[in-house]
């Protein structure tokens, strides 16, 4: 699957993917328990920018925000004036893995929704970008519940083992080398349709 195709199904989602809140609530909680005045937070996949903007709470000096979709990040570039008025974000249209960032650059890397698209390969990447000591917040769904079928399928990397627990998650980020790893079920009831994912935060070493 090229890039180019990735970026052409997003780009077809672009236009209603802020209907639903669901990415917004666990992208919000993905950062509420991260440590305030980071100087730099790269926020992978960003898609309409939900994880970017719930880290401006962190009071960061930079955020950095790659996506494949054009349409998804013109969608997140839109808010800006009412969401970032003083400009800390910096939008990306792009791979994002690896990310357009330097070795050991960023405190924070936020990858929110999204793994199941970028795949176990991040995980390395998201170690080379981060300081030693830096955070790694980000969610994952969980096997017994995503089933990729169709054409979506084709989206989704085969290198990465969806977990079916919170050990399972935690352990996605522990065995590739991240230390001081939780993880915990996200559930939100929305009366006609539950949903949850797991949250993994970890430390790079
Ligand atoms: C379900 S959305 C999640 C977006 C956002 N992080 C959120 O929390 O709402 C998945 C996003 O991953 C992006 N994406 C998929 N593969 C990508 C890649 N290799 N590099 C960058 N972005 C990618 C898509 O364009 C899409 O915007």
């Amino acid at each position: 699957m090229s890039d180019e195709s990735r970026a052409a199904f997003f780009d077809g989602t672009a236009e209603h993917y802020d209907d639903d809140t669901f990415h917004a609530s666990v992208a919000e909680a993905l950062v509420e328990p991260l440590p305030s005045g980071p100087e730099l937070v790269v926020d992978v996949a960003t898609g309409t920018g939900f994880a970017a903007y719930a880290a401006l709470q962190l009071k960061p000096a930079r955020v950095l925000a790659v996506d494949l979709s054009p349409a998804m990040v013109a969608r997140a570039e839109a808010k800006a004036p009412a969401q970032d008025p003083s400009g800390v974000i910096t939008w990306q249209v792009g791979p994002a893995v690896p990310m357009p960032a330097a070795d050991h650059s960023a405190d924070v890397v936020l990858c929110a929704s999204s793994l199941h698209f970028l795949g176990a390969v991040a995980f390395a990447d998201w170690l080379r970008v981060l300081k030693p000591g830096g955070r790694l917040a980000f969610s994952v769904v969980s096997g017994a519940r995503f089933r990729p079928s169709g054409p979506f399928a084709e989206f989704v990397p085969d290198d990465l083992s969806f977990p079916l627990d919170e050990a399972g998650a935690g352990a996605l980020a522990s065995s590739a080398g991240f230390v001081a790893v939780t993880a915990r079920t996200f559930t939100v009831d929305g009366g006609d349709r539950v949903r949850s994912v797991f949250l993994v935060h970890a430390t790079a070493p």
